[in-house]
């Protein structure tokens, strides 16, 4: 049977422009499904964005315009910079989509048919901002406890999910599956939130009408996270093709997502879909925020780190690297322009850029491009094709354990073990002498079968540069990604190999 792997973003909302966070969060997904592409998986990659609720409404209000003129102006916005940023996705789920509101009334009426849906009556204090109702109790200073913001007194009939029935069963799940939660900490979080008791959850509102409505009472519309979370399946095709990418891709493999929205994702979603009777997801990962020079991200502070500007300045490939190897996935960081020049220069520039341009210009410049047949092994040769076997799992298993940077490190002491050999070998010496010609040929055959490797394990996270680097050495057949290729040996002697211009200039610093 075929490998698949399905992974998610958040969608996004489209009160908002796109800014380096959600650009993080969509990377980050990116690089993964494109990385298992590579392990020879059949990938559903999904990210799209949530239309719906008080928060789009009112801002659409506030710009005199309709929540759909503006869902659909800002939605081209986050679609122009997926592909500015080479995000490869399967599908973009919009939920204003009409497939996705079918989803949303069966589970709906799917769980109301268990009796797991009753009307009743709310009195709570909405956060508009986190779209959230809070008791009494949870308000810090009568503000919101998630964001700080103040909240509204909201009274009004309500349907309500037996949330508190699936307590236990929930609990149980996780504890039965200690990786459902990640990282460690938020897994940790999410224990003792549902200790303290699941109360009922509210899931439709009155006092609006942006959403989807209530099956058979058109005067309540769908509460929003009830809405969105359900877009996970009504991509697949659920329920009307149950045949199709849902039964080949649900459950999911991973759900990635800010911290913020964890709640959402492993309390109301996998309550949800037990009521409703549908598999839960095998993973949420939970990744940090950033911060900007030092500094929370807000539009009054005119910090917002815009990604479009980004990548005109530094280019794609400089960007996701750097948003992946700065920080360890699921920690805060902090972006600044210093840090991120200091990795294009050092790791970019210096440590793969010149291991590329030194290499290829060395098979031209002593066997006229055209890659030599290796002769036997010495022991350094030895040791670099153990340091390149070894790395397949490491690699692998940073990856799985999304620990990109990690992953990215690991692909970068294969960098330095490459840039290593060259200085062992000294190839300049070996090629004043004519004896040992074919010994330069054996270290030119590693050196560029190394180059080959290293283009590999980095085109999920640079698939510009990779794809460049591969093309340099006959490759161009980028469609021909399989597994095997992750072993050693498989440049082909005769290869006539490109010489490489720089493939990240310096940038001169003050
Ligand atoms: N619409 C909901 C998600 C519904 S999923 C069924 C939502 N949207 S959002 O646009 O507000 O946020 C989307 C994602 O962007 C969240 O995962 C959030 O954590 C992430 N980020 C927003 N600002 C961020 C940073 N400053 N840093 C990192 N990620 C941040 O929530």
């Amino acid at each position: 049977m075929e490998k698949t792997f399905y992974i998610t973003t958040p969608i996004y909302y489209v009160n908002d422009v796109p800014h380096i966070g959600h650009a993080y969060t969509t990377i980050a997904c990116d690089v993964l499904a494109r990385y298992k592409k590579e392990r020879g998986y059949k990938v559903y990659f999904l990210t799209g964005t949530d239309e719906h609720g008080q928060k789009v409404e009112k801002a659409a209000q506030a710009n005199g315009e309709t929540p759909l003129e503006l869902a659909d102006r800002v939605v081209k916005r986050f679609q122009s910079l997926w592909e500015k940023l080479n995000i490869d996705n399967t599908d973009f789920i919009r939920t204003t989509q009409e497939r996705h509101k079918k989803a949303v009334e069966e589970i709906f009426r799917r769980i109301e048919a268990k009796k797991d849906i009753y009307l009743g009556e709310y009195e709570d204090w909405y956060c508009t901002p986190c779209e959230t109702f809070w008791t009494e109790k949870q308000l810090l200073d009568g503000n919101c406890p998630d964001c700080g913001r103040p909240t509204d007194k909201l009274r009004e009939e309500s349907y309500f999910f037996r949330m508190s029935k699936y307590q236990d069963a929930l609990l149980e799940h996780i504890e039965k599956n200690p990786d459902f939660i990640q990282p460690r900490t938020r897994r940790n979080e999410i224990l003792s939130f549902i200790k303290e008791g699941l109360r009922d959850l509210s899931i439709s509102r009155t006092t609006f009408n942006w959403g989807i409505p209530v099956p058979g009472n058109d005067k309540h519309v769908i509460y929003v996270w009830f809405d969105a979370l359900t877009n996970y399946i009504s991509s697949l095709g659920f329920p009307d093709d149950p045949d199709g990418n849902f039964k080949d891709f649900w459950p999911c493999n991973v759900h990635v997502i800010g911290k913020d929205i964890l709640r959402f994702h492993t309390v109301y979603w996998p309550t949800f879909l037990l009521a409703a009777g549908i598999p839960l997801p095998e993973k949420v990962f939970a990744h940090g925020w950033w911060t900007v020079e030092g500094q929370k991200m807000s539009k009054s502070l005119r910090n917002v780190v815009e990604p479009n500007m980004l990548v005109d300045k530094y280019g794609v490939d400089a960007i996701r690297y750097f948003l992946l190897r700065e920080v360890p996935f699921g920690l805060d960081g902090d972006f600044s322009h210093t840090a991120l020049v200091h990795r294009i220069n050092s790791d970019l520039a210096n440590d793969h850029g010149n291991l590329v341009s030194r290499s290829t210009a060395m098979v031209n410049k002593y066997f006229d491009g055209v890659l030599p047949q290796p002769g036997a092994d010495e022991e350094v040769d030895t040791e670099l094709k153990q340091i390149f076997n070894n790395a397949v799992a490491t690699v692998d298993q940073h990856m799985n354990n999304l620990a990109f940077n990690k992953a990215l490190q690991a692909i970068w002491e294969l960098v330095s073990a490459a840039n290593k050999y060259i200085d062992d070998t000294a190839p300049w010496a070996l090629a004043k002498d004519d004896s040992q010609k074919e010994r330069l040929g054996t270290v030119m055959y590693n050196l560029l079968e190394a180059v080959r490797l290293i283009a590999l394990y980095t085109a999920p996270f640079m698939p510009e540069t990779g794809a460049k680097v591969l093309a340099l050495l006959g490759d161009s057949e980028e469609s021909d990604v399989t597994d095997v290729r992750f072993d050693w040996g498989g440049l082909k002697p005769g290869t006539k190999i490109t010489k490489s211009k720089p493939l990240f200039p310096r940038i001169e610093t003050e």
